[in-house]
């Protein structure tokens, strides 16, 4: 497999680019700006989303991606507009000239951020995006249904929770993805036969859990690490919240407050 991972000098690529390259080999990196410390087996290629051009040159040299690249957190809706909307629309396309067989997109917990932490939602919830953000994501998930279905792409939508070593605060209990389970889901994407269209969410073992991910399992997800075991710390250092804040009722926390 050729493996194209997008937005490679970011903080989640820079996670799992070592566990990458230990499962496939090597990688082509791409992001607008160099990744810190090229490893064997790593080649990076400079490319800006919004440059047809480059991104096409891009897609002549895989066959398959991890797409992290794009606007991480919400923001006014022209940078949101030229890298997740135009700029996403520009791999896909590109995708689709040059044959590549796999996408596996990096959505978020913000496409569905306006749930309330009380209930549990599952891949086949409606969109309740919390930010423009939210929005793009969105729009990305919908974006790969139309190259799957119209075009034989094999899409893999993360809505990604939060990647990091361990769990930082009382909201991220519930929505922490470990960078060792996140790839497993990436080689799900990218590996597994039965994918042609499909959406899951990318947490560990997490208590309380807002999302049913029956999906991931049944595609043969296993994740290796649990919230639970950071939980004293975790609440120790994050007391409950006051009665009535908004950023404690929904499941995006402070992204609903966003103006
Ligand atoms: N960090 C998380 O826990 C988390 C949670 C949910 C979803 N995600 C998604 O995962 C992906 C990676 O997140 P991250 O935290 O590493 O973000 P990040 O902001 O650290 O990295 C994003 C990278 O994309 C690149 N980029 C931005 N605009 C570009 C453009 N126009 N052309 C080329 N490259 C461009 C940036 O240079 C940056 O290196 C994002 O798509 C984000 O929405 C991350």
């Amino acid at each position: 497999m050729n493996l194209l991972l997008t937005g490679a000098a970011g903080g989640v690529a820079t996670q799992i680019r070592p566990l990458l390259l230990e499962r496939y080999g090597s990688v082509l990196l791409s992001d607008r700006v160099q990744p810190e410390a090229l490893q064997d087996g790593e080649t990076f290629v400079a490319a800006d989303l919004g440059e047809p051009d480059q991104i096409d040159a891009l897609m002549k040299q895989c066959d398959a991606i991890i797409h992290l690249g794009g606007v991480s957190v919400e923001a006014p809706w022209q940078p949101v507009l030229e890298a997740n909307i135009a700029g996403l629309y520009n791999v896909y396309e590109a995708a689709r000239v040059n044959k590549v067989q796999r996408i596996v997109f990096a959505s978020s917990n913000h496409a569905v951020g306006f749930y309330p932490r009380d209930i549990v939602i599952d891949h086949e919830k409606p969109v309740r995006p919390d930010t423009r953000y939210g929005v793009s994501k969105a729009f990305g998930e919908a974006l790969g249904g139309l190259y799957a279905d119209k075009h034989g792409l094999r899409v893999f939508n993360i809505r990604i929770g939060n990647v990091a070593d361990r769990p930082i605060d009382r909201r991220r209990m519930s929505i922490w993805l470990h960078p060792e389970d996140l790839v497993q889901l990436c080689a799900i994407g990218l590996e597994h036969p039965d994918v042609h269209f499909e959406t899951v969410y990318g947490f560990s073992k997490c208590e309380p859990a807002w999302w049913d991910n029956r999906r991931a399992t049944e595609l043969g997800y296993q994740p290796k690490h649990r919230s639970s075991d950071f939980r004293d710390e975790v609440l120790a250092a994050d007391p409950p919240p006051g009665p009535g804040d908004a950023s404690e009722i929904y499941q995006g926390g402070t992204f609903v407050l966003e103006p």
